[in-house]
């Protein structure tokens, strides 16, 4: 149970852009289809791919965009989609890129007041909340790592991420969801490492969930037993610190090593992205019975697909 929202199990469909939006950024038919089947094949929450919630951002092709309320009746096609099958469903509020450095404060407060109203306008499209992208060099992650962000003013280090929570808080109702997903480590020298990571998670007080991930997102070669998890220390790390429920992300493949660590750390929920792409069913194949692990072998073929479909036939 999150808030008011109930979740059917631990699992948890980590964003995925699909690249099936229109040119405008709208939602389609082939968008509303994958995350239905998404629903039925047995997630408890779907975090939809990221979405910009600005109008001047730049884009990474067919994702889906969320910066005015010409975007509301096609994203209320999606909730409704997902929440007949019995999932949960996060606007996944994001931004690719932008300046850091060289904007001023009040520019950047127009930053956070996007972000506000975006969750606005996710609460009035259906959905049960949103999770703000601060990971993977995507614009929010370069604004708190000390590789970009070289600010004295109130937007110095992290800061931006608790402003932003708090205007989402000021626009939504008590029970909206509002997560994050965030690097454990830029994976560069001299960038954010786990120590700023976990003094940004602890900036975050009142939020829903956090999902750990990090720079080097899909790593290849992951393989059932063999090398799974390799964010699990610092997602362990952080939910043995917070009271917020942690979300642990990136190679996860089999039943063995998912129950390890539901059962041996603090982290509360689990999120799959490429398993999922591979097998939208997957969840419910374990829960029928079917625990061989996941499919996918993580060649990252999906990546240069139409609509980000497996490679494999299976
Ligand atoms: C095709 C594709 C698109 C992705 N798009 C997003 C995205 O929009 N937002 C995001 O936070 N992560 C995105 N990711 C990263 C995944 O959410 C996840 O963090 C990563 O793939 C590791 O998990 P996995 O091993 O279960 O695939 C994407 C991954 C793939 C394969």
């Amino acid at each position: 149970m999150l808030r008011a929202t109930a979740l059917r199990n631990r699992v948890w469909r980590s964003a995925t852009w699909l690249g099936l939006a229109d040119s405008q950024g709208q939602v389609t038919d082939p968008v509303i289809s994958t995350y239905q089947a998404l629903a039925e094949g047995g997630v408890a929450m779907i975090v939809t791919g990221l979405t910009s919630i600005s109008a001047i951002d730049a884009t990474i092709g067919g994702e889906c965009r969320f910066f005015d309320d010409t975007f509301i009746p096609g994203h209320r096609r999606l909730t409704d989609a997902v929440h007949r099958c019995g999932a949960s469903i996060l606007l996944q509020t994001a931004m690719v890129d932008g300046m850091v450095d060289e904007l001023s404060t009040s520019q950047v407060d127009a930053v956070v007041h996007a972000f506000g109203a975006a969750a606005c306008r996710a609460e009035r499209a259906g959905y049960d909340g949103v999770q703000i992208h601060a990971a993977h060099f995507f614009y929010l992650s370069k604004f708190i790592s000390p590789l970009f962000n070289h600010r004295t003013d109130c937007y110095a280090g992290a800061a931006i991420l608790p402003a932003i929570l708090s205007a989402m808080r000021a626009t939504t109702s008590p029970n909206f969801l509002i997560t994050m997903k965030i690097n454990s480590t830029d994976e560069y020298p001299g960038g954010l490492d786990q120590n700023r990571f976990l003094e940004a998670c602890h900036l975050m007080q009142g939020l829903d969930a956090i999902e750990v991930s990090a720079n080097g997102t899909s790593r290849r070669g992951i393989r059932a037993g063999v090398n799974e998890g390799p964010f699990l220390p610092a997602a362990a790390r952080l939910a043995s610190e917070v009271d917020t429920p942690v979300v642990l992300v990136g190679g996860l493949r089999s039943v063995e090593y998912i129950n390890h660590v539901l059962a041996d750390t603090s982290i509360a929920y689990i999120g799959l992205s490429r398993p999922l792409v591979c097998e939208p069913n997957l969840v419910l194949r374990w829960q029928q019975g079917d625990t061989t692990p996941s499919r996918c072998i993580s060649c990252n073929g999906c990546y240069s697909t139409a609509g980000h479909r497996c490679v494999r036939q299976h």
